[in-house]
């Protein structure tokens, strides 16, 4: 039946399923930016934008890359290309990010944000349609499991950093990343806390 089949496909316990919520997020987040008229609102939709896709780029970098150099035939050669995407998308990512703060820059900011999604979206067709099948059919099922526990479980940086170790080793990605998301953690508390969206409480902590 076609309902079980979507059931199965989006099944949490896949991670090529996750990954891909993921992709649909960012997605989303942009379509809503395009159509909510206020720079308040779309100020609130960039900084979880910014959020959703350094954290998914992260977890790719940490989880998914270092296993599809390993497992897949050309993997090295894939990778390379991938963190070289991964690279161009995140220098826009902080470059919007640098000017996100400030809500008189919206108009600035909506031509980067139109050009990262351009890149965005060739680089997801490309794991989507390419990649990640054909990590599901070369991972083993432990290794799997693994991923998708990783993915749902480990804390990674929250803002861009496009310049990250990403061609070391995992140790060393791991580790810088740890340090960035002491300082992203900060900077975050800064920005949601003061956002109109924080409940009461939060503002008056803040405020007062
Ligand atoms: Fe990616
Ligand atoms: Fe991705």
């Amino acid at each position: 039946m076609t309902a079980s089949m979507t059931t199965r496909s989006m099944d949490n316990n896949d991670f090529v399923a996750i990954i891909m919520k993921d992709h649909e997020k960012v997605n989303e987040l942009y379509d809503e930016f395009n159509t909510i008229g206020n720079a308040e609102d779309q100020q609130q939709i960039l900084f979880e934008f910014i959020r959703e896709l350094s954290v998914h780029s992260h977890k790719e970098a940490l989880f998914l890359y270092p296993l599809m150099e390993k497992v897949l035939p050309d993997g090295k050669k894939l990778v390379k290309e991938a963190i070289d995407e991964h690279r161009t998308v995140e220098t826009l990512l902080q470059q919007i990010d640098m000017l996100a703060d400030d809500v008189q820059n919206i108009s600035k900011i909506k031509p980067l944000f139109k050009k990262l999604m351009v890149d965005l979206t060739k680089h997801i067709e490309e794991e989507e349609t390419d990649l990640l099948p054909s990590m599901k059919e070369n991972l083993d099922k432990s290794t799997a499991d693994q991923l998708l526990k990783d993915w749902q479980t480990e804390k990674v940086s929250t803002r861009p950093h496009p310049d990250a170790p990403m061609e070391a080793s995992v140790n060393v990605l791991a580790e810088a990343d740890r340090k960035a998301a002491q300082e992203d953690k900060l900077l975050d508390k800064k920005r949601f806390g003061s956002s109109k969206h924080a409940n009461d409480d939060a503002k008056k902590i803040l405020h007062h």
